[in-house]
């Protein structure tokens, strides 16, 4: 029998890297091609426990060689893809704005036309999966929920060019038919999350006694969401998602980012047996972050209903689950903040 031939990109990312250890370990009669570029975010380190399995293979790739990508396609028989490869961090799409055009929307439109070429010929079982953002539908200011049908409205150059690459697969379901769906999740957390995103920066920071850099008064929401029952919606999205569809993932679990922070707090001042308080003291209130949305909370009835989805995990489980791995694991911490990270923490912080 043909073993299915699944490409997922980015998957030597933060979420990338849960998604290919599930399918790897979950699917052993598929064979999971991971094509990452290897930026800043990209850490094969992430996936040394299934580096040797006989259905993973890893491949070295930029999604904006348009000519490599569709080398790819003519290599390989792939049978779907689940594209998660992208820049992912909303200050550095305000500093540089231009890879973010790049990366996510040349470099997806490269990967739809290397799917369409292969796949023409026969569209059956194939499908082409996006994996995206609830950051497309703007913020929230008065009440209310992101729905699937909540019209796009994004405002920094990241979500700009997330809804320009969900835009470019629903128009090419719609002008080409090739098969495809499309998840916006809300805010990830978890092991593995490079330290440039709030919550291990804050835990990183934390253990090495610096400044908590809270942008403005730290009243703005955000809905997270531990980043395995992520890849568990993505696998359910995957096999059972409706050809042509959107599902928006989130956990019902909205925090201002001060509560959240002295959540961190409290557990590290536990963790690292500190006198109660102590971490506190590092919060630092900065400048905001130009264009900063206010809220996002998802509404995922419809995956929760249609595709029998649920988060597995508590918010208070999964920030304990997540901060013993960080402490755990150091070694990996250390080695990703050094080099190039140093010169990126003072330029982003130190005109704050
Ligand atoms: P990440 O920044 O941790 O990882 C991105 C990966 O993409 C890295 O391994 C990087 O090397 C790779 N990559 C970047 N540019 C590339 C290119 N040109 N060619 C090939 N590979 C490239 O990102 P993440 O937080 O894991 O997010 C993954 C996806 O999920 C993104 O599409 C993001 O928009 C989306 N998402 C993230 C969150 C979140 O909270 N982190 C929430 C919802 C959706
Ligand atoms: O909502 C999904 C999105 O969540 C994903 O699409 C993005 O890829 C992901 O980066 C994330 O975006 P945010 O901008 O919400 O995440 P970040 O961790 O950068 O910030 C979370 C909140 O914390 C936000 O309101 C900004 C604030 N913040 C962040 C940092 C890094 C601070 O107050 N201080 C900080 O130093």
């Amino acid at each position: 029998m043909t073993k299915k031939s699944i490409l997922i990109t980015g998957g030597a990312g933060f979420i990338g890297s849960h998604v290919v250890r599930l399918f790897v370990q979950k699917y052993p009669e598929y064979h999971i091609f991971n094509l990452d570029k290897l930026t800043y975010a990209g850490n094969l380190k992430n996936l040394t426990d299934i580096e040797q399995a006989p259905n993973y293979t890893f491949i070295k790739a930029d999604l904006v060689d348009a000519v490599a990508i569709e080398s790819l396609f003519q290599k390989h028989q792939f049978d779907g893809v689940i594209h998660l490869a992208a820049e992912s961090h909303v200050d550095r799409s305000i500093s540089n704005p231009m890879d973010f055009v790049m990366t996510n929307v040349v470099g997806t439109v490269n990967l739809l036309n290397a799917a369409k070429n292969a796949w023409k010929a026969d569209f059956n079982n194939k499908l082409f999966y996006h994996v995206s953002t609830d950051e497309v539908y703007g913020s929230l200011h008065d009440g209310g929920f992101f729905l699937e049908t909540t019209p796009y409205d994004p405002q920094s150059p990241y979500s700009a060019s997330k809804a320009s690459s969900d835009h470019f697969v629903r128009a090419y379901h719609n002008t080409y038919k090739i098969p495809v769906v499309i998840s916006n999740c809300s805010n990830n957390y978890g092991p593995n999350q490079f330290p440039e995103k709030l919550i291990p920066l804050f835990i990183n920071n934390i253990r090495n006694n610096k400044p908590l850099p809270v942008y403005g008064k730290g009243e703005n929401v955000r809905d997270w969401l531990y980043v395995v029952d992520h890849a568990r919606a993505i696998d359910m999205v995957y096999h059972k998602g409706k050809n042509g569809e959107t599902y928006n993932i989130g956990g019902f679990n909205e925090w201002t980012n001060i509560d959240l922070i002295k959540v961190v707090c409290k557990t590290m001042d536990v963790k690292l047996g500190r006198t109660p308080g102590t971490s506190e003291q590092l919060i630092t209130y900065v400048t905001d972050r130009a264009g900063h949305d206010l809220r996002y909370a998802i509404d995922a009835h419809k995956i929760m209903r249609e595709l029998g989805w649920e988060p597995s995990l508590q918010f208070e489980e999964g920030i304990e689950k997540t901060i013993d791995w960080y402490l755990t694991n150091q070694q990996w911490m250390d080695e990703v903040t050094s080099g190039d990270y140093a010169n990126y923490y003072d330029n982003l912080y130190g005109n704050r």
